[in-house]
């Protein structure tokens, strides 16, 4: 791929900022599991010893995400109701993930949603401005210092800007004491995806 193509490739840069401080063993969470690519990434950066949760409301998205993970040697386990077993591993979670704060029992190091629908799937089965917001609330209470949080929101599907309307306000109000933000989008193609960024300050 030619720089000029990976310079907007928003994804790419999603990963680059939560892959600076993931390491071995930690744990992440993807909000939004989809064709499995942020949940395979996530893995590749904590590895084996880690855990990751992977959230979709979609049977099929769960199958190819679990599918891609157990080719990539992750000890994949769907979640079936009650407790998630406190161990490494990656954990398929088919739940609204406005319900994180239910599953997330150790700070999390980091933390990717990736907005809208699942590509080649029904576009109606796209998130939501309520259930988004309270899931990144809930992915940010869940971040340990240091911990990062990158949303890709999307703007070209009918609900899209009254969900990016509802993300930018949770940015805005995160107070600068305690959180560095950044905004990351591409100035001449404004229906384009783009990426909003979330650090919290070590205490
Ligand atoms: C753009 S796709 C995600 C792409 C994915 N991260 C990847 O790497 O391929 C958005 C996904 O969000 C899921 N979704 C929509 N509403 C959701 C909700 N309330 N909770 C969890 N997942 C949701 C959709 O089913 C869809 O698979």
């Amino acid at each position: 791929m030619s720089f000029s193509r990976r310079l907007t490739r928003i994804v790419l840069w999603a990963h680059h900022f939560v892959g600076e401080v993931l390491r071995p063993g930690d744990h992440a969470a993807d909000l939004t599991a989809g064709n499995g690519n942020d949940t395979l990434f996530l893995f590749g950066c904590v590895g084996a010893t880690g855990r990751v949760l992977a959230f979709d409301i979609q049977e099929e998205a769960l199958e190819r995400t679990g599918e891609r993970l157990v080719e990539a040697g992750a000890e994949v386990c769907r979640w079936e109701g009650g407790e998630l077993p406190n161990r490494r591993g990656v954990y398929l979670i088919q739940e609204d993930h406005a319900r994180l704060g239910r599953f997330c029992r150790e700070p999390l190091r980091a933390a990717i949603a990736n907005l809208g629908y699942l590509p080649g799937g029904d576009p109606h089965l796209v998130t939501r401005a309520e259930s988004t917001a309270t899931a990144l609330c809930a992915a940010l209470e869940c971040l340990g210092p240091g911990g990062r949080l990158a949303v890709v929101v999307y703007v070209g599907h009918p609900t899209g800007k009254e969900e990016a309307a509802r993300v930018e306000r949770i940015f805005v109000a995160l107070p600068p004491e305690g959180w560095s933000t950044l905004r990351l989008s591409a100035p001449n193609r404004p229906s384009s995806p783009y990426l909003l960024l979330a650090e919290k300050k070590n205490a």
